[in-house]
């Protein structure tokens, strides 16, 4: 049975912190050099939030710049979610600090924790609500400022990620118009939930010096592991949108993958048979800005024209979980 409302990507925006760091900056701070990093990874800098910046502050320049564009106001909001595992406090969510940052109240806010597919989670929920007319106007955020939860003597891990948010509203669209979402697919494997994990600070390790010292409230990922699953499993979420749609890879115009590695950009594009023009890459400019990568990178490409109206655009993420998800979409 078809919905009775369709939705659509009416806006988005993007904010990365001021400071910058790049490889050779990474040089000076742990084992690690500016070829191994863009030969591994495809990275050069990344974008650090500054001590006194959480992640409701990053979300909210994003989103203000996404209502902007929506040609919305604050009041026309009538739900938030972030994606997150990164924000202000563990709780309350960061999706209530931000209603009250921008002085709205009195409907649902919540946070999404599913690590770096956190936004395509988020984009779909709202989907939900949207079609079934429950909601007019979503903002979905993918923040993260994970500068805060590294290792900074982990070379495994400290070169990887950056800080920022992208933000979407997420709008009822009428039929005749163009732009609209058209499927999307989430998924998780439990099975393999500590190969990407922060162990200390929840009820299973509740924060103690000694998880302190063991630097225990930091990323721990076990990169190489997740390397094929990540290829795999945003290939069967590409794989079970196009064929459910009857769509072959050749339709579409974009694809927007998460930014975690250039090599498992470049493999899911070939393993889907797109052209390597017509997937979008930040990830030297950004590094890996987990529930961020996806809305930073739609908002770039619809900005600078690469990304027209109409366009077929498939993203795809994964990340920790492990969860994995993808979202098809006329923009
Ligand atoms: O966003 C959430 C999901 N995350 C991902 O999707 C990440 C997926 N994984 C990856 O992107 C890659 O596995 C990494 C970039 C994390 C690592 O690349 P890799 O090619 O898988 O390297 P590796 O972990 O297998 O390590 C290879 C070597 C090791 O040295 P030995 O044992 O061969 O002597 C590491 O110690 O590279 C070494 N190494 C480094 N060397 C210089 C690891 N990190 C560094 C570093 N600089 N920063």
């Amino acid at each position: 049975m078809a919905a009775p409302y369709n939705a659509k990507i009416s806006g988005t925006g993007m904010y990365v912190p001021d400071k910058i760091l790049n490889n050779f900056d990474l040089e000076k701070i742990v084992d690690t050099s500016d070829e191994w990093i863009r030969t591994r990874t495809g990275m050069f800098e990344r974008h650090i939030a500054s001590e006194n910046e959480a992640a409701s502050d990053l979300a909210y320049n994003a989103a203000v710049l996404a209502l902007e564009n929506a040609n919305l106001k604050a009041k026309n909001i009538d739900m938030i979610i972030v994606g997150s595992i990164s924000g202000d406090h563990p709780f309350p969510s960061t999706a209530c600090i931000l209603q009250s940052k921008f002085g709205i109240k009195n409907f649902p806010a919540f946070d999404i924790s599913a690590g770096c597919t956190g936004w395509i989670y988020a984009a779909n929920i709202a989907k939900q609500y949207i079609e079934n007319g429950a909601a007019e106007n979503i903002l979905v955020i993918g923040v993260e400022i994970l500068s805060k939860i590294t290792n900074w003597k982990d070379r495994n891990t400290c070169v990887l990620f950056g800080d920022g948010a992208g933000a979407t509203i997420i709008s009822r669209a009428d039929y005749s118009d163009i732009s609209r979402f058209i499927d999307a697919e989430i998924s998780a494997d439990g099975s393999s939930y500590d190969l990407l994990i922060q162990e200390a600070g929840g009820s299973r390790m509740p924060a103690s010096r000694q998880s302190v010292k063991d630097n225990l409230h930091t990323v721990y990922m076990e990169g190489n592991k997740i390397f094929k699953l990540a290829v795999r499993s945003m290939y069967s979420a590409c794989d079970t949108v196009l064929k459910r749609n009857h769509l072959d890879a050749k339709s579409i115009d974009w694809l927007i993958t998460h930014q975690a590695n250039l090599r498992i950009i470049e493999s899911l594009g070939k393993k889907l048979h797109i052209d390597e023009n017509k997937v979008i890459v930040n990830i030297e400019k950004y590094g890996n800005t987990s529930a961020a990568t996806i809305p930073i990178a739609l908002d770039e490409a619809l900005r600078n024209g690469k990304i027209r109206r109409g366009d077929l655009v498939l993203m795809a993420s994964f990340g920790a979980g492990l969860t994995s998800g993808s979202l098809l979409i006329r923009a």
